[in-house]
């Protein structure tokens, strides 16, 4: 080895990880337990000062198991190998130039946060809502409108994904039941003068095509004072269902779900009704004379399977009054300036995680993890192994990275100074983690079966006062 390729293999690694989700944090952990032989040193960034990504802006409020991993990936960033940075925008504070002047190595982590667009005419209507808008409502996103529109009795979501499933049993839950989760204030006062009765929700295919998580449906049974609804009629299997249910297990147990509501009595007198209809494709969203430019209604057109699961339009069109309606149709990943990008998946080109450019050839020293690498399917979980593949590519390239200039930890925060940039840090999110806390615990709620309940935490939504609390202003 000549003497500057032994102090290259020697030179502490730089590198910079843009998304502090769960595909960032898993990345930087991965990357600091990797067997080497030189130092590492990682800095994490988000344009939030919270970090977690959709962890907090995402996962439903009602949904407290995740907390689970919260708590290990928390653990990971309080070691202190991993430099925090939040309230930190790529592409508005810090430019890809900048990034390479203080690292060997970048990783996009930037996830997905917008809604798949749906092509049928109306869906520009007053009360047609992108799920992902609602998630990030609900979730206390602090770059959404604080106030939401629910006047609507009847509600349409499209989709027979898992955000279908949240975006549904949030609109039709009752808002007193959500009192023990972290929900801000203003959407507990929202979803509390909801007058909705009947959410319905509607998949393109069949019950054996769902593309929900067997606990997850299993869940909306869960909600009080909820019936659920189904129709004999959607219960259609072709030979793709059958070895879809013959081969896999969710499939099966869901299929066996649907089924059993199906044949048992689910009428309670519940006062709000969730209706779960199959083989509906979304043809229009209309208004009437009545309220013009307001969702009055919403057409489908009648599927059927075509034999391998998938269906065919029948001809045949259903129409259902509704007031609103949540296209819960996917996720969509943004477009990063100075990074290519594929329009028709919403992601970075790449391949296994080095990021290519138009040419097909790897540029160097740029990575991607997670939702932005291969598209919003999969649950937290899965941005495990995309964090392992993409650092076993940037292990592998390690000796031939275009070298930081400034690699010198402190030499990026003296930029963020010098541009004015509100920084934060894992201490400040500790700062703010603490004082969401205290909110919760000064919220005490009688809860009928076991006597009074705290809540575990009441979220900051504005961003102003986040990064205020952060930085202990
Ligand atoms: C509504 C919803 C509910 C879900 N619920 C569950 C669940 O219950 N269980 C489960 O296992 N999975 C769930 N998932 C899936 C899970 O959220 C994803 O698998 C996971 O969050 C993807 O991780 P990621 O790190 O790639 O992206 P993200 O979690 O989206 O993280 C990306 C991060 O990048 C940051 N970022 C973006 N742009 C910039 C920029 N320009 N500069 C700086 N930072 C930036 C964002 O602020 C964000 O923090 C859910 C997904 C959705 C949409
Ligand atoms: N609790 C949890 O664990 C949880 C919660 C939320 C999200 N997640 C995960 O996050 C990921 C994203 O979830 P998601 O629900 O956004 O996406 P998803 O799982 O991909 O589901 C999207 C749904 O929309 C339908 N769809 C797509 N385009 C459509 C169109 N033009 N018209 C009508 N329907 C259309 C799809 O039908 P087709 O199948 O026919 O294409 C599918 O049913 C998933 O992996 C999910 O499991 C997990």
């Amino acid at each position: 080895m000549t003497n500057a390729a032994a102090d290259s293999a020697q030179r502490p690694l730089r590198v910079a990880i843009i998304g502090a989700g769960p595909a960032g944090v898993y990345a930087a952990d991965i990357l600091t337990k990797a067997d080497r032989d030189f130092e590492v040193s990682i800095d994490l960034f988000d344009q939030y000062p919270a970090p977690y990504g959709l962890i907090r802006y995402g996962v439903a409020p009602d949904h407290p198991r995740i907390k689970g991993i919260v708590n290990a990936l928390h653990k990971v960033l309080d070691r202190g190998d991993i430099r925090f940075l939040g309230n930190v925008n790529y592409g508005r504070d810090l430019t890809l130039a900048d990034f390479r002047h203080f690292y060997d190595a970048i990783i996009f982590a930037t996830g997905a946060i917008k809604d798949a667009p749906l092509n049928v005419p109306g869906v520009e209507l007053e009360g047609s809502f992108g799920g992902a808008e609602f998630v990030s409502w609900y979730d206390g996103h602090p770059d959404v409108p604080r106030d939401w529109p629910l006047d609507a009795k009847e509600v349409a979501v499209i989709g027979n994904g898992n955000v279908a499933l949240d975006v549904a049993r949030i609109l039709s839950k009752h808002a007193d039941d959500l009192l023990t989760t972290e929900i801000p204030s203003n959407v507990y006062a929202g979803l509390k003068k909801s007058p909705v009765t009947d959410v319905h929700i509607f998949g393109r295919r069949g019950p054996a095509q769902v593309k929900f998580t067997p606990l997850e449906l299993r869940e909306l049974s869960h909600s009080r004072d909820v019936d659920i609804v189904l129709y004999p009629e959607d219960f259609e299997f072709d030979e793709g269902s059958d070895e879809q249910i013959r081969t896999n297990n969710q499939t099966k147990t869901m299929v066996n779900t649907l089924t059993n509501w199906l044949v048992e009595e689910q009428d309670t007198g519940a006062c709000r009704r969730l209706h779960l209809h199959f083989l509906h494709n979304p043809v229009e969203i209309y208004d009437d004379a009545a309220n013009p430019g307001k969702v009055a209604g919403m057409k489908f057109e009648r599927t059927e399977l075509d034999g391998t699961g998938n269906v065919r339009g029948t001809g045949e069109i259903v129409d259902y009054p509704v007031q609103a309606v949540y296209r819960a149709i996917g996720y969509f990943g943004s477009e990063l300036p100075e990074v290519g990008y594929d329009e028709q998946r919403g992601v970075i080109p790449n391949e296994g995680g080095r990021v290519i450019n138009e040419d097909g050839a790897p540029v160097p020293g740029i990575y991607t993890t997670g939702w932005i690498k291969r598209g919003p399917v999969g649950l937290i979980g899965h941005t495990k192994g995309d964090a392992l593949e993409t650092i076993g590519f940037l292990l592998e390239d390690r000796l031939n990275l275009p070298a930081a200039t400034h690699p010198d930890p402190s030499s990026i925060i003296e930029l963020l100074e010098e541009r004015g940039v509100k920084y934060t840090t894992w201490e400040g999110w500790l700062k703010l983690d603490a004082y969401e806390r205290s909110l919760g615990a000064s919220y005490i709620h009688p809860d009928p079966l076991t006597g009074e309940l705290v809540r575990e935490r009441v979220k900051v939504v504005d961003r102003e006062e986040m990064t205020r609390i952060s930085r202990g202003e």
